[in-house]
């Protein structure tokens, strides 16, 4: 059973087929999906979600590009979401200076705020960060707390910093990219980190892995990762799928009632 520890299903890239999607994981050994919030109105999407599907759980979180939506009084709205059963963690939450939508302080500022949040609550943080490898790792290391579990997702760097971020307890989350033929960096760290420490994720609707490269992506496409990372670790697909399973168990704390 594959366990899917971040995708966006509340995007309108689903809006057409997104029950047809969702009803064929089961027969795709698809097991739990966390659908990840963005936005605020991200986030309302994925409760909502979390409500129809049993499979589904949730994060509450403003990605960095939208941080520019948030207030004081928006802010203790997303508290009061995380609150909720089912959403399992805060994110994803981090810095941005690819698309550098909203200026860097601010950025901070309210990663900042959600990392507080998480360890207030006892929640697992998803973070994102996309060429700002260095301000990330002083946020963390400055807000770190060792109860305060989380994943780098979609995860981008060297493999010194995975290995930093290994010794602080956190997880990497590996996507599609790992298939791609160019991702020579990343298959260094694949091979290099154990899989204990990382987490299956698809990222839907971006970034599909090769042979589905530049379509959408949904988390059937997930056995292609596994696969690729099989390859990188001489051990069978099989054995990656089950490992990454208990791992993300583990992380959102999630027990074994929860599968479809
Ligand atoms: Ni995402």
């Amino acid at each position: 059973m594959i366990f899917d520890s971040h995708a966006h299903y509340d995007d309108q890239a689903f809006d057409s087929d997104r029950e047809e999607v969702l009803a064929s994981f089961k027969e795709n050994g698809i097991g739990i999906v966390v659908n990840v919030g963005a936005s605020l109105k991200g986030t309302e999407k994925t409760i909502r979600l979390t409500e129809e599907y049993p499979f589904i759980y949730g994060a509450a979180g403003v990605h960095p590009t939208e941080v520019g939506e948030l207030n004081e009084e928006r802010f203790s709205w997303l508290r009061q979401q995380c609150i909720r059963e089912k959403i399992v963690a805060v994110g994803e939450i981090g810095l941005d200076y690819y698309w550098d939508k909203e200026h860097h302080d601010l950025q901070k500022k309210w990663f900042v705020r959600q990392l507080r949040l998480a360890k207030e609550l006892g929640l697992p943080v998803i973070v994102h960060s996309r060429e700002a490898a260095a301000d990330t790792m002083e946020i963390l290391r400055q807000e770190y707390s060792a109860q305060t579990k989380a994943v780098i997702h979609c995860y981008s760097y060297s493999l010194e910093m995975a290995r930093e971020y290994v010794k602080m307890g956190y997880y990497l989350g590996i996507g599609g990219v790992i298939t791609f033929p160019n991702a020579k960096k990343l298959k260094e760290v694949v091979q290099q980190i154990p899989l204990e420490r990382l987490l299956l994720e698809t990222d839907s609707p971006y970034l599909a892995p090769v042979p589905y490269r530049g379509k959408r992506n949904d988390s059937r496409n997930l056995s292609y990762v596994a696969e690729a990372i099989a390859a990188l670790k001489a051990c069978t697909t099989e054995e990656v799928i089950r490992i990454t399973l208990e791992n993300a168990r583990s992380f959102y704390a999630i027990g074994q009632e929860a599968a479809i």
